[in-house]
């Protein structure tokens, strides 16, 4: 019989590679999916979920991670053999600006999901994925920062983030759970929100070239951060999962580059010159910054082979070209 995943988030970015490559893999995938006005599947719709009829092994079902009910009941009536908790108010900058929505959504959401797998009574079977961030180590203690370099988040993204990475612990040793937190670095591809820094510039490059916008506005041009590629990072989570022992893993490059070289890499792929085109806009900087993050994925290299395959120069070059080609 096909094994049975829930993904929570399977809308975002993360989401819609993770069922993608669990389908390829013979999965039947079940996502859970919030009600909006409009339907928010874009990212999903190639897959063809139950609205279609045309995908029997993907199924969507209502929920949210501010319902704890609602994730006893899916829980019970599905028992899934592995859960990927994806769902989060991922943005660090919006977390200044609705930091208790965050902290209920991406920090106490991962307590609701735990305590739902332990009331539901799928415990001793289901193994859990938890969406863990290199935002946690925020004002890095270390560099590179591995598995062990203690944290020190700098948004209430980050102090959400840690909540669910320690809760996800107490409840690996509280009830002997499978449960596994992937601290993944920042990753992103042609899917990636168009308000988080990389897809914002690789929109705005292939727009700049077409004539279409004029200029950019941007915050901190000087943080650095490790770029890599989603689709290859949800490989990894899986890879987690599938071990002997749940344990916790670094995702990254080992690679670290300012914006400004992401800038460089874009608009350079198309022969501009970003300095002509970006201006400053206070908006978007934040109340205090994460200066530098560098991960080191050796212990994901030793345990689970995974490695990086696409590092930032690459990556800039295929998310402008997406960006380009959707312009056509
Ligand atoms: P994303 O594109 O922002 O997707 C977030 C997903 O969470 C969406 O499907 C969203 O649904 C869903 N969601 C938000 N609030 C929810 C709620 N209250 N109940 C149920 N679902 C809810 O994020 P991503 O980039 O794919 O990242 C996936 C996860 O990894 C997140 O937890 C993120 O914090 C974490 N992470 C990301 C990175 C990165 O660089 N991408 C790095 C480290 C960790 P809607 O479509 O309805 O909005
Ligand atoms: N979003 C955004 N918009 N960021 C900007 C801008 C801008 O206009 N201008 C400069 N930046 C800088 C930010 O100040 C930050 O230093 C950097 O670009 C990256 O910002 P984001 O792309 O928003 O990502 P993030 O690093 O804050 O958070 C992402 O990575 C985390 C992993 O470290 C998100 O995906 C988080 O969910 C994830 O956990």
């Amino acid at each position: 019989m096909a094994k049975k995943a829930l993904i929570t988030g399977i809308t975002g970015q993360d989401g819609s590679y993770l069922a993608e490559f669990l389908l390829e893999k013979g999965y039947e995938v079940h996502g859970l999916v919030r009600r909006a006005s409009t339907l928010n599947r874009a990212r999903i719709d190639h897959l063809q979920g139950f609205e279609h009829g045309e995908n029997p092994r993907l199924i969507l079902h209502y929920g949210d991670l501010a319902d704890s009910v609602s994730l006893v009941k899916l829980l019970y009536s599905l028992q899934p053999d592995e859960i990927y908790n994806l769902a989060a108010q991922s943005h660090v900058r919006v977390s200044f600006d609705i930091p208790e929505y965050t902290s209920d959504v991406t920090g106490v959401g991962a307590g609701r999901i735990l305590e739902a797998i332990i009331e539901s009574g799928i415990g001793k079977k289901v193994r859990f994925y938890q969406a863990s961030s290199s935002e946690m180590f925020g004002k890095v203690q270390a560099v590179p920062q591995t598995e062990t370099t203690p944290f020190y988040p700098r948004s209430p993204y980050g102090c959400a983030k840690v909540f669910a990475h320690w809760l996800t612990v107490n409840y690996r040793e509280s009830y002997n759970l499978f449960a596994c937190s992937g601290i993944l670095f920042n990753h992103e591809s042609p899917r990636r929100g168009e308000s988080f820094v990389t897809r914002k510039i690789s929109i705005a490059a292939a727009r700049i070239k077409k004539g279409l916008q004029k200029e950019l506005y941007l915050g901190n041009l000087d943080a650095k951060r490790d770029w890599g590629y989603a689709k290859e990072y949800v490989e990894g989570m899986w890879l987690m999962l599938q071990q002997d022992k749940p344990d916790d893993y670094v995702l990254a490059t080992n690679e670290t580059h300012t914006i400004e070289d992401f800038l460089s890499a874009a608009f350079g792929h198309l022969d501009l010159d970003w300095r002509d085109y970006v201006k400053f806009d206070s908006r978007y900087l934040r109340p205090a910054e994460v200066d530098l993050l560098i991960g080191d994925y050796s212990k994901a290299k030793r345990a689970l082979g995974w490695e990086p395959q696409t590092r930032m120069h690459g990556l800039a070059k295929l998310m402008v070209d997406a960006d380009l080609a959707a312009l056509r």
